[in-house]
């Protein structure tokens, strides 16, 4: 990193990412002790490359930072990665929310799909510790090298560039999608572990850039905690998105379907997924093909 001298010094750095930590729990209404100490380790400098950063606010598109002063990251903000395409560094609010419904428990094997430079992968890797691992998925190929470059030497997160909804990865007790699909990717659920949590991103095709309709977020995108117990998933509502399209998991029969279930409502009353498409209307939220979320 470059000279401190006239910027925090580490230790003041530390004391900053201890207070972003507490502040993003606070304003995630997020009650969660092991999530608020990753929050507060994990550097977010080291993965978004020098400074000044570029930053969405309401007035303009992108603003940058003052300085490359690191301080600058520790607010519940989005951070440009590749602004030229709108793809940024997550609210961390949200991600703290997402992160508390996953849950990962130290020695577990967490899969992020559309890691981006992995901020947030370290975050999960911290939470899953030493004896645990990370795999990081991203399809964009700039990215991509940019996730393995931060991950050089840690040997419990595995980089990889793909489309995470076909590439091969390991079973997993937590897989944490960061991009909006219209459909679980058959990998997702086969590869979740009995007990493990999927984070599933749904959105509209409502959901992303321009919103000249003035949509409310919450009709254009959801996102669902999926919980495997055997052969069943569990499925429950956890928040409103607007987030990046997960290319390679979405298709328009979905997102007629999803944009049905949103005109609809009542997606906090989703109870379960199901892989078959014979339910009857009446207690499908969402009604597929060959899957459905329902209320029962
Ligand atoms: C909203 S960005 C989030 C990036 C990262 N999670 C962060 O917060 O910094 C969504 C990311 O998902 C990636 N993505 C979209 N579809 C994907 C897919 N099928 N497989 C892997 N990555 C995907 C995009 O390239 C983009 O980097």
């Amino acid at each position: 990193m470059a000279e401190l001298s006239d910027r925090m010094e580490q230790g003041e750095l530390a004391i900053v990412r201890r207070a972003y930590a507490k502040q993003v729990l606070a304003t995630a209404a997020v009650d969660d002790a092991r999530v608020e100490a990753a929050f507060a380790a994990v550097p977010r400098e080291h993965f978004l490359g020098p400074g000044p950063w570029l930053m969405p606010r309401w007035s303009r598109p992108y603003v940058p930072t003052p300085s490359d002063d690191p301080v600058y990251l520790y607010q519940d903000a989005l951070v440009g990665i590749v602004p030229e395409r709108s793809l940024n560094n997550g609210q961390p609010s949200l991600h703290a929310i997402l992160i508390a419904a996953a849950a990962p428990q130290p020695s577990e094997h967490v899969v992020h799909i559309g890691a981006g430079v992995g901020y947030y992968t370290a975050i999960l890797a911290h939470m899953v510790g030493e004896s645990g691992r990370a795999t990081a998925i991203e399809c964009d190929p700039g990215l991509a090298d940019r996730l393995a470059a931060n991950f050089a030497g840690q040997p419990n997160v595995r980089a990889l560039s793909g489309d995470g909804a076909q590439i091969e990865f390991d079973a997993a007790d937590v897989i944490y999608v960061n991009a909006g699909a219209t459909r679980p990717a058959d990998i997702w659920l086969d590869r979740l572990n009995d007990g493990g949590r999927l984070i599933l991103p749904l959105t509209s095709d409502k959901g992303f850039g321009d919103n000249p309709e003035n949509i409310p977020i919450q009709r254009r995108g959801a996102v669902f905690r999926i919980e495997r117990r055997g052969n069943e998933f569990l499925a429950k509502w956890i928040s409103a998105v607007a987030i990046f399209p997960c290319e390679g998991a979405r298709d328009a029969e979905c997102e007629r379907a999803l944009a049905a279930a949103f005109e609809k409502g009542g997606w906090e009353r989703v109870t379960r997924l199901y892989r078959r498409g014979d339910l009857p209307d009446e207690q499908c939220w969402l009604s597929a093909s060959d899957w459905a979320l329902a209320y029962g």
